[in-house]
Parts: structure tokens; sequence; C-alpha cells
């Protein structure tokens, strides 16, 4: 037997009894001839004891211990001394005098500490990842995960839905991302990839009748990262039969708002029922498709005003079938022209070729634009933005994606420069109402903004023929404090539409044929209408457990550079193994 009880469980109550308990040295105090030890796991600490009048070989093997060691200790609990208590852990009334302590392990000095975390660089917390999760911060992560993945499940299951593994290995789909290929040893100049989402295995599964599935499902995207993204990440990934997006929304919305009073109960759902915005609305307010409402601070259109302006950015960028959009910062006015900058850096990030802006003095409007523009266009700029003394409106006259999204940027940046977001509220917002499509700005190309197994809109359907690229989607992304949670779509069932997108999107009949035929067979046995939405798990735990970024929610995380560091790959495999899986390496 290593244990009787574990570190996180001794109280008062306890007092008098012998106990045995393992786990692994946290920390080591050598008070004059007294040795005390904080015993670790899982559950806790425990303060435990070597009293040399209690018992002196004890003590002498404690005296070898050195942190990280893994022992076993058998002794007497007893409560501290009046004054001694340590409120912060649940076992800090008691401490445990031993008399018998085996050592079950050593252990080498760590490359970083653990009863400390403070700046690691993370190469080598991921590196060496088995220590850094034994941090606390890190194993509370991991099993908040494990508490919210598992109420996901329950609730799924009470509602009817039913977990179902589909295949890692796969091929290819049309769905966007660059795709990891797996070469096939069997058949030479074949590949398998892994998926980037179980898409078009959870539409079967409708066809199959299985009508509510869903899978906690792990997906692979080879695309460049940052702090919300990894190469391999975790969906909860759902499909329904028979529902349109409001049954969709509906189901979704009352799982997140039982996770969020369960995991948070402190914070405050902002809106609920949530609100739903459409693309368009949340672009034109937020500036953009994933806006953070915790603050208001809209931005304003004020092309009409500027359309025959004197200042060729305003009324050029109009006149090219673009916009002119403004943004009101209040009380900002006071800003440097560092900050402003600043801000300007921010907005040509995101496209944009500048940022003009007013500052509203107790002397008036001070601009390098006042000289270009008509008492009678800063008035209307005035009046259409409410801006006072003290406030500042910046500019973007762009086509309407860019100054949308620069300004929508530099919108986020004000919120937090002027301390507007409230850490404690939760706001959700669906985002509805997509485009269907997107131009590539670099090759001109369709692209689906979702993926082509999309709806599109009942009422744009007529598009389709003349102007694809006005058709909206019956597609929608559940939005958290800014940040995209999960998106879905209702799906097309009916084998011709799915013809007509994929001839929209220039895949060919053979192209399609090849790449999903299958798809379109399914389609023509019977496809009951249906829809899905899948959230990605990483970014909703990274949330709820307050992270910056979801490599602290992700047991073994890829870095930046989508390496794994801790088992070390990508790796050179020998050269017996590639020829099998009939590959030759070029060198460049
Ligand atoms: P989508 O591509 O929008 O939809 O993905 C769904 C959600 O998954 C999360 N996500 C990611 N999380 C971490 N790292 C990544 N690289 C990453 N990429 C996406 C996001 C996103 O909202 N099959 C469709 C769903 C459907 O239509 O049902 C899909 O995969 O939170
Ligand atoms: P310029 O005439 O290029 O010196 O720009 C004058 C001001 O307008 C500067 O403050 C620029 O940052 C700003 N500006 C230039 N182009 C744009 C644009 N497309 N949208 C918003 N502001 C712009």
């Amino acid at each position: 037997m290593f244990r009787t009880n574990t570190c996180g469980d001794l109280t008062a109550k306890d007092e008098g009894k012998t106990v045995t308990l393992s786990g692994w040295v946290h920390r080591r105090r050598d008070h004059g001839g007294i040795i005390f030890i904080d015993l670790r796991d899982r559950y806790g600490l425990t303060q435990i004891v070597f009293d040399p009048e209690f018992n002196k070989p004890s003590l002498d093997t404690a005296d070898k211990v050195r942190p990280e060691f893994v022992i076993q200790i058998t002794g007497e609990v007893r409560k501290r001394l009046e004054g001694q208590n340590n409120k912060n852990i649940n076992t800090g009334e008691i401490e445990i005098y031993v008399n018998e302590i085996q050592i079950l392990n050593e252990a080498k000095t760590p490359p970083f500490e653990i009863d400390v975390e403070k700046g690691v660089n993370e190469e080598l917390r991921l590196k060496y990842r088995y220590l850094d999760l034994r941090h606390e911060r890190l194993q509370n992560n991991i099993i908040l995960r494990h508490k919210i993945t598992k109420e996901i499940r329950d609730f799924l299951d009470k509602k009817n839905f039913v977990e179902i593994e589909t295949p890692i290995l796969i091929k290819g789909t049309p769905e966007g991302s660059r795709e990891y290929l797996v070469p096939s040893r069997l058949y030479a100049g074949k590949f398998f990839v892994l998926p980037q989402s179980p898409q078009q295995l959870k539409q079967m599964l409708m066809i199959a009748g299985f009508d509510r599935y869903f899978q906690i499902a792990r997906c692979f995207r080879d695309e460049d990262q940052r702090g919300d993204r990894q190469p391999e990440f975790t969906q909860v990934d759902m499909e329904m039969s028979f529902v349109q997006e409001k049954d969709l929304m509906e189901i979704n919305e009352g799982l997140l708002i039982e996770l969020t009073k369960k995991f948070k109960p402190d914070a405050k759902i902002m809106h609920e029922p949530f609100p739903v915005i459409t693309w368009k609305e949340a672009m034109e307010k937020y500036g953009s498709d994933k806006p953070d409402i915790r603050f208001d601070m809209q931005i304003v259109d004020v092309s009409d005003i500027v359309k025959e302006s004197g200042f060729s950015v305003f009324s050029g960028a109009i006149k090219n079938g673009g916009v002119v959009k403004a943004l009101k910062v209040e009380g900002a006015a006071g800003w440097s022209r560092g900050d402003i900058d600043k801000l300007e850096e921010i907005a040509k990030i995101h496209g944009a070729k500048g940022l003009a802006y007013f500052i509203y003095n107790e002397d008036g409007i001070k601009s390098p634009l006042s000289k270009f523009l008509s008492e009678d266009e800063m008035k209307g700029i005035t009046e259409r933005t409410g801006a006072k003394t003290g406030d500042i409106v910046f500019f973007g006259a762009d086509d309407f994606n860019t100054a949308c999204e620069a300004l929508g940027q530099v919108r986020l940046e004000c919120g937090k420069k002027m301390n507007l977001i409230d850490e404690n509220i939760f706001a959700y917002i669906w985002v509805n109402e997509f485009p269907m499509f997107e131009k590539d700005k670099a090759t001109g190309a369709i692209n689906a903004v979702h993926h082509p197994f999309t709806r599109p809109m009942d009422e744009d359907h007529h598009l389709l023929d003349t102007e694809p690229e006005k058709a909206r989607s019956i597609a929608y992304d559940v939005v958290l404090n800014g940040s995209e949670i999960g998106g879905g779509s209702i799906r097309i069932h009916e084998q011709p539409l799915q013809q007509k997108i994929f001839d929209i999107l220039k895949i060919t009949p053979e192209d399609a044929e090849i790449r999903f035929g299958h798809m379109l067979e399914a389609f023509s046995y019977g496809a009951p209408p249906h829809g899905g939405i899948a959230w990605g798990l990483d970014r909703l735990v990274m949330i709820f457990a307050n992270e910056p970024n979801i490599r602290e929610v992700i047991a073994f995380p890829k870095d930046q550079k989508a390496k794994d560091l801790t088992l070390g790959a990508p790796s050179v495999m020998p050269e017996k193994d590639i020829r099998e899986a009939n590959i030759k390496i070029i060198n460049d």
C-alpha cells in the first residue's frame, strides 16, 4: 500500500490518526535540526515534520531528500501549534509527525522551479512539459477542461445526441485550410489527409439517420500559428437533422449558459438570450465579425457627408466603391502624437492606408484634414458621431471590409487603453448572415467563406446565377468577449444545389467527382435537411481559465512554430521508413 490518504485530505478531524502518504517533495525547510517538507500530489499539499525527538532515523533520511524526490511517509496527524495554521490550503490545520520514510525515487534538479511559477521561458516549459504540468495553475486548467468536457457530454446526452467517433485518416476536403498529408505505404503516390474537421462525415451521419450527433473531435490544420490557434486542436462538433438556425442556436445557447453558470459562477452573462447580429451589422458597428460588445464605442458611416469632399482620400475612396467610416473615442483628446501614431500603426497592419483624425479641443477641431474639409462637412461629422470637446474621431477610408476592420482594431485598442473592458462580463453574441463567398484579393478566385456545404439564404438563391458575391448564407458564429468560439451552418441537402455551389467555386464536374463525388452521391439517397456547428474547445477553456493563449489549456501543445518540443517532432525518419512510405525527399 502506498497511501491511506492523499496530500489534500487531512484536517483537524483526523488528529491522532496514523496515516501513510506518498508524493513529491515540494519544498523543504531545515529549522535547526527539525526538517519540514511540503509533500505534494494532485490533491494538495501536506506539511510533514521530521523531529529528532519523535524519530531520529527518519530525520536522517529526510536530510538526504531534495525537491521533486518521490517519497512515502507514515506518521501521526497532529494539530499545528497555535497561530501556525495555513488558511490557504485544505490541510492547513494539521501536520504529520513522521516515524517512517522511504525514498521511492530520486529526482535530478529540475530545469525550473516547481514550487514557484515565474518567468520561465516557454521553450523550456514545453520541452519539459511533464514538469511544467506539475504547476498547480496548469493542473487546474487541465482539470477544468476535463470537467467542462464532461458537462458537455452529459448535457448533449440528455438532449438525445449520440457521440460517434469519425476517422482520422480521411480523404482531402475542400474546407479551405492547408491539410496534413499522410503518405500511403500500400498505395504508392496516394495519400490520406488528417481531417480539418469531421464535416463531411457528420453530414453522412445525418444521411444515415442518426438525427443528433456530437463528438469531441481532434482537428488538424497546417496553418500559421497565433495565440488562439493550434495546428492540432479540439472541436465540440455537432450536427442535427430537421432543424433550422434557431434550433441550433437554442441548444448551443443552453449549453453555453449552463457551462458559464457552473464554471464561472461570479461572471455576469451580459445578455440572455444572446443577441443576434448580422455579419454586415457587426462589421458596420464594431468593425469585426467577432465583435467584443463588452463596451459600446460604435463605428458610424460618414460616406454621404464627405462624398464630394476636397480631401481626395475620402472622396476618392467613395468613387472607387468604398466607404468612409468614423470612430469616436470619448475623452481621448489629451492623447499624445505618439499614442495616435501607435493607433495608426495598428490600422495599417490591418490594411488601412492611414488613420485620419479630428481632435476636439476647447478652441475647436484640430486636424491635419481641417484645411481640406468644408465647414459643413466638419459639422456633419460632428453631428453624426456626437463628438464633444475632449473627444477624438478617427477615420477609415477604403473598401468596406478594410475600412471597417482597420477601425475595428483601433476600437479594440482604444477600449483597452480607456479601461472600458469589465473582465467579469461574459458577452456572448451570435453573428449570422455571413456572405456565401469571398474573393481572394491576390488571385481573384471565389472561395467559400464558411465551407462549400453551407446553405445560401432562401431569399438569396436568385443571386447565385447573377451576383454570387452578394449572396448570404445560413451560417452563424458564436462569439464570446470578442473571440470566435464556434461556427456552423445549415447545409445544402439537395444534390443539384450542391452542384451549383461547386460550379460557382469553379470546381469542375470532374474535379468535384474526384474530390467529393462521394458527397454528391450521398446527397442523392434521401439526405434530410440538416445543420450543425463546431466549437473551438481549446478557445472556450482558455477564456474560462482566464489564460492568454490556448497552449495553457492543452496538455501537450505545439509551439508557435508548430513543433512538438516535448517529443521533438517533426523529426527525421529512417531512410527505410521513408522509402516504404513511397516518399522521395527533395532537398531545396
Ligand atoms: P470552423 O472552421 O469555423 O468550422 O471551426 C470551428 C471552431 O473551431 C475553432 N478553431 C480553432 N481552434 C484552435 N485552433 C485552430 N487552428 C482553430 N481553427 C478553428 C474556432 C472555430 O469557431 N466544420 C465546421 C463547423 C460546422 O460547420 O459545423 C468548422 O470546422 O473556435
Ligand atoms: P496624407 O494626405 O496621405 O498625408 O494623409 C493625411 C491624413 O489622412 C493622415 O493623418 C493619414 O493618416 C490619413 N489617411 C490617409 N489615407 C487614409 C485612409 N485611406 N483612411 C483614413 N485615413 C487616411
